[in-house]
Formats: C-alpha cells, sequence, structure tokens
C-alpha cells in the first residue's frame, strides 16, 4: 500500500480508502450479510488500508457500527472519515450528530469530518466556527467537505484549514477536471475521489447497459427512461459502454485488470490524494487494494483519457453525478 499526505496536514493516509455506504446494503446496493461486510473491513485494514469513509447516512448509522465493529480494537491505526448531512449544519444539530457519530463509531475522535453536500441556507463560516469548537475540544481532529465547487467554498479555505473535498471521480465521469480539481491542487486541498469504478460499471461486470440494475442506473450516464433517475437527460449508456470495452481492450494488451488500471489512472491525476473504493466484500476489497501496487505507464495513463475524452466534453463541468440542476456550484 501507499500513502499520501491529507491536505497540508502531517498526517498520511492510504491511497486505497475503503468506502463504507455499499456494505450497508439499501436501495442502491442490494441485499447484504453482515459477516461479509465485517470481514470486508477486516480484509481492507489487513491489506494496510487505513483510510476508512463512512457517513451519518450511510444505513442510518450503521455503517459507521459496522466499522465499530469490526475494526474497534485497532482504532489508533486508522483514520476514520464520517460525513454530516446538511441539514444538521445549525450549531445544535451539528454537535448532536458529531456525539451521534462518535457513539455510533465507538471512539473519542473522528479524524476527518466532513460536510456531506453543501447547504445554501447557513454560510460556511458560521458551520466551520463549530467545526472549529469541536477540533478545539479534541472531537474532531480535522474536517473536509464533500461535493464542494469553486464557489461553495466562499473564500473560506484562506481562513480555516479545509484538509479535503470528496467527489466524483472516475474515467467515465470526469467533471471535476474542468475547475475543482485544479482548485483543491493549488489550494493545498486533497481530493477524495468516490465512485472511483462508476459504482461497478468500471470493473466491466456488466457488458451492456441494459444488464444494469434499476436501482444502480440512476446516474447521468444512464437515460432518463431510467425508472429512478431524476435528471431529465437522454444520457450517454451508448458513448459509455463503447468506451468501457475500449478501457477492457487497453486492459487486456497490458496484462491488468480494468479496475487496476481504473484505479491506478485515477491515482496519477495531479492533485488527487486517495480513491474511495465501495468494495462489498473480501475479494473486491483485494482486487482493488493491488491498484495501488501498480504503476502505469504516463503513455497508458495518456490513452486511456483520450478514450474517455469525448464523453468528458459531453457529459460537461457539471460536478453532480445524478442532477442536471447541479447541487454544487
Ligand atoms: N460524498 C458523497 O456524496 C459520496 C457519494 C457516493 C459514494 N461516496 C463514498 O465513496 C465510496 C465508494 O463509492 P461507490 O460505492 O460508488 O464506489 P465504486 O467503487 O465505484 O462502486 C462500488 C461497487 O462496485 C462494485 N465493486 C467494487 N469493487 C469491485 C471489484 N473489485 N470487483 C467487482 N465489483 C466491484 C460493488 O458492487 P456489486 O458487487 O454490487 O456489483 C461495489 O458496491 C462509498 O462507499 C462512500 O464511502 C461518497
Amino acid at each position: 500500500m501507499l500513502y499520501r499526505r491529507l491536505g497540508k496536514t502531517t498526517k498520511t493516509v492510504s491511497v486505497v480508502a475503503m468506502g463504507g455506504w455499499s456494505i450497508v446494503g439499501d436501495f442502491t446496493w442490494g441485499r447484504q450479510e453482515k459477516r461479509t461486510s465485517l470481514e470486508a473491513l477486516q480484509t481492507a485494514y489487513e491489506c494496510g488500508i487505513t483510510l476508512f469513509d463512512t457517513a451519518e447516512s450511510y444505513g442510518d448509522g450503521l455503517s459507521e457500527q459496522l466499522l465499530a465493529e469490526a475494526l474497534g480494537r485497532v482504532r489508533e491505526k486508522i483514520f476514520i472519515a464520517t460525513k454530516v448531512l446538511p441539514g444538521n449544519f445549525s450549531s445544535e444539530k451539528l454537535k448532536a450528530s458529531c456525539e451521534r457519530s462518535l457513539k455510533n463509531l465507538r471512539t473519542e475522535w473522528i479524524d476527518l469530518y466532513q460536510l456531506h453536500w453543501p447547504n445554501r441556507e447557513i454560510p460556511l463560516r458560521q458551520t466551520l466556527d463549530i467545526l472549529e469548537e469541536l477540533k478545539s475540544q479534541g472531537k474532531i481532529r480535522h474536517y473536509g467537505v464533500s461535493n464542494f465547487g469553486l464557489k461553495d467554498f466562499s473564500g473560506c479555505h484562506q481562513s480555516y484549514e479545509i484538509v479535503s473535498n470528496q467527489l466524483a471521480y472516475n474515467l467515465l465521469f470526469r467533471a471535476i477536471e474542468f475547475e475543482i480539481l485544479p482548485f483543491c491542487q493549488q489550494a493545498g486541498i486533497s481530493v477524495l475521489c468516490y465512485s472511483p469504478l462508476m459504482q461497478g460499471l468500471l470493473t466491466g461486470k456488466f457488458k451492456t447497459a441494459d444488464q444494469v440494475p434499476e436501482e444502480r442506473a440512476r446516474t447521468r450516464i444512464f437515460s432518463s427512461h431510467r425508472r429512478y433517475t431524476r435528471h431529465g437527460q437522454p444520457g450517454m449508456e451508448k458513448e459509455a459502454f463503447a468506451a468501457i470495452d475500449r478501457l477492457r481492450e487497453l486492459a487486456e494488451k497490458t496484462g491488468y485488470t480494468l479496475t487496476e488500471i481504473s484505479l491506478a489512472w485515477l491515482l496519477a491525476q495531479n492533485g488527487v490524494t486517495a480513491v474511495i473504493v465501495g468494495g462489498r466484500n473480501k475479494e473486491q476489497i483485494l482486487a482493488s487494494a493491488k491498484a495501488a501496487e501498480i504503476n502505469i505507464s504516463p503513455e497508458l495513463v495518456s490513452l486511456l483519457s483520450e478514450t474517455t475524452e469525448p464523453l468528458k466534453k459531453k457529459l460537461g463541468p457539471n460536478p453532480d453525478m445524478w442532477q442536471s440542476n447541479s447541487r454544487i456550484s
């Protein structure tokens, strides 16, 4: 495993991080056995993964509880990142959310407390002042944001130590390259990439768009004819699956798996600190962790970029994976 520095802190985190959403098994991901989730978390730790991302909203606290159960005994060796929902940014609610997460996580401190999405009603400064207070009390060690565009920062990155921005980023969804990624890089804010495998599409397990279950076909890649989309756009299923075929060919030619080159490509992008993989069992975690060990050539990085450039142009700079009226600005 490789480790990179988080923001401007002195802390390092594993470049492959484990995500805590799909291990709860919900509407999007379907059924999940508890012991499979615990085993996945344990395997992640054994592979050298130190960064564990979760949220108060994943399974309504269940994801945080699973993390505590699986890895509570090695608490000091792991770096826990959890998130608070924008509806809980008022002073009272934010403090209550933090207490609830601490309780779920059975810990005395949260290593990275992240604002899950921007809140347009409450000035960011006000929320950051409360995070500063929680930091001074030792309840959180660092704070970061998620799904924040340039305007969402309201200039606060200059006076507050916002260490990270968690964003959707993968070979099929490259919106943050237009503006946010260069901005964060320049400001010394770590970009943590979520959905690095585009919710499983970049593992190659789906050969056509029709094979993707409706519950998972909600992003802007998919046509608005899909039952659970809410973007109202035609999507780009044809282009995305043609790109996946080409990426699969490139992977086969170089002797890597599609999963490996997809994650390695992300880790080769300037400004990226870690990829948060959503492995839901031991095998998936082992497969994804391997990506940290491979070093793909600059030529292959360019070829992969070229392959999905038309898709990037068509999707445009909106970094919201699900909505056309972006919640990120
Ligand atoms: N900040 C935010 O707003 C936000 C939003 C989304 C996610 N996140 C975070 O990012 C994490 C990852 O996002 P994601 O779950 O969308 O990530 P992802 O890694 O792109 O997709 C995860 C899914 O892909 C499949 N998969 C993963 N690794 C695989 C492998 N090696 N082989 C085969 N299939 C594999 C699994 O589904 P199947 O086995 O069911 O196919 C898995 O549930 C989340 O857990 C969460 O912590 C944050």
